[in-house]
């Protein structure tokens, strides 16, 4: 049995494995500009954020139907139930559809087709948290959340990501008043690859309860002391991390730095068909490259049930909370 965990930063898109990709582009009708699948991991190598963004949006192509997204949604949460996640917050980006002619019905229903039945099928708890495309306008943000009113049911809170660089959170000063008004929780990516003074601005412009990677809170001694009394978490992504080259090498993460600093860190998955392992991945990579102990594996899954949005069910909460601690590694 694996560590029970929450994962509270991962992108569904970014769930997309080659074969299903290849599976929905067959079913759809939609031609992709690779070969077979081994072509398309070869694709898989990237210099930054943007980089891995011109191919995460490049392989929505293939996402239509409502079942298409229901089935998107399914192989998550069966491959996150066998790595130990147990409750799951998962993030969409509608305005990549919406321009693309997917309407947002047809993403949050196939979506809530899977997570509706996933505590029954996979025994995972689950959440979404609708994204905002920081590299588009203000405006566009705004009429995303106007037409996302009718779903509102099935959404817990709004997210900000894509390209960070040149993007500060302010920009979406009005659509995160807006959502707090409507009841929605509030995360954004930030200090991913943009500067602390985006993490700061994410807290005190934007209100967000969560920071969505955070990692360049460590250039700022003030700012991590601030994270650390107000008990804000960072959803971190080690293997990410990797990938887009935020960090060298696994061992040079500065996760042990940061909890040794007092953060609420948690590890996460963020967009796992692409940078090589799930949530129970990251936990068995940060462990083998960082020298982890025990003690420290059950404090970052521990602090993942902490910082999820389960106020609307404590009972849950305590529950995951009491497995943690009963862990045998
Ligand atoms: N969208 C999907 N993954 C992302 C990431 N790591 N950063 C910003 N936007 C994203
Ligand atoms: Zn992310």
């Amino acid at each position: 049995m694996s560590l029970p965990k929450a994962e509270l930063h991962l992108h569904i898109e970014g769930t997309l494995e080659p074969e299903l990709a290849f599976e929905l582009a067959a079913r759809n009708g939609v031609e992709l500009p690779y070969a077979d699948t081994d072509a398309l991991r070869k694709a898989y190598r990237f210099e930054d954020l943007q980089s891995f963004l011109n191919l995460y949006y490049e392989l929505m192509a293939v996402l239509r139907t409502e079942r298409d997204f229901e089935d998107l949604a399914n192989a998550y949460l069966a491959r996150a139930a066998a790595q130990g996640v147990r409750h799951a917050e998962i993030f969409f980006d509608p305005q990549a559809h919406l321009a693309r002619g997917v309407q947002m019905g047809t993403v949050v229903e196939g979506l809530s087709r899977a997570l509706s039945r996933s505590e029954d099928v996979h025994g995972v708890s689950t959440q979404l948290i609708m994204c905002f495309l920081r590299d588009e306008s203000a405006q566009s943000a705004l009429e995303t959340l106007e037409a996302a009113k009718p779903y509102l049911d099935r959404i817990v809170g709004v997210g900000l990501d894509s390209a960070e660089v040149g993007h500060p959170p302010a920009k979406f000063r009005e659509v995160y008043q807006a959502a707090a008004a409507l009841g929605l929780r509030r995360v954004a990516h930030a200090g991913e690859e943009g500067p602390p003074e985006y993490i700061v601005e994410a807290l005190d412009v934007l209100g967000v309860e969560r920071i969505d990677h955070g990692l360049r809170c460590m250039e700022s001694p003030e700012l991590v002391a601030r994270l650390v009394r107000d008990r804000v978490p960072l959803t971190l992504c080690p293997l990410s991390n990797v990938r887009l080259r935020t960090v060298d090498v696994l061992a040079d993460h500065p996760l042990p730095a940061m909890l040794d600093a007092g953060l609420l860190c948690t590890v996460n998955s963020d967009d796992p068909a692409y940078f090589g392992g799930y949530a129970g991945d990251n936990f068995d990579a940060v462990r083998s490259a960082l020298g982890l102990g025990e003690e420290r594996l059950r404090e970052l899954a521990r602090n993942s049930f902490l910082a999820s949005f389960l106020e609307h069910d404590e009972e849950l909460r305590a529950r995951y909370l009491a497995e943690v601690e009963a862990y045998e590694f």
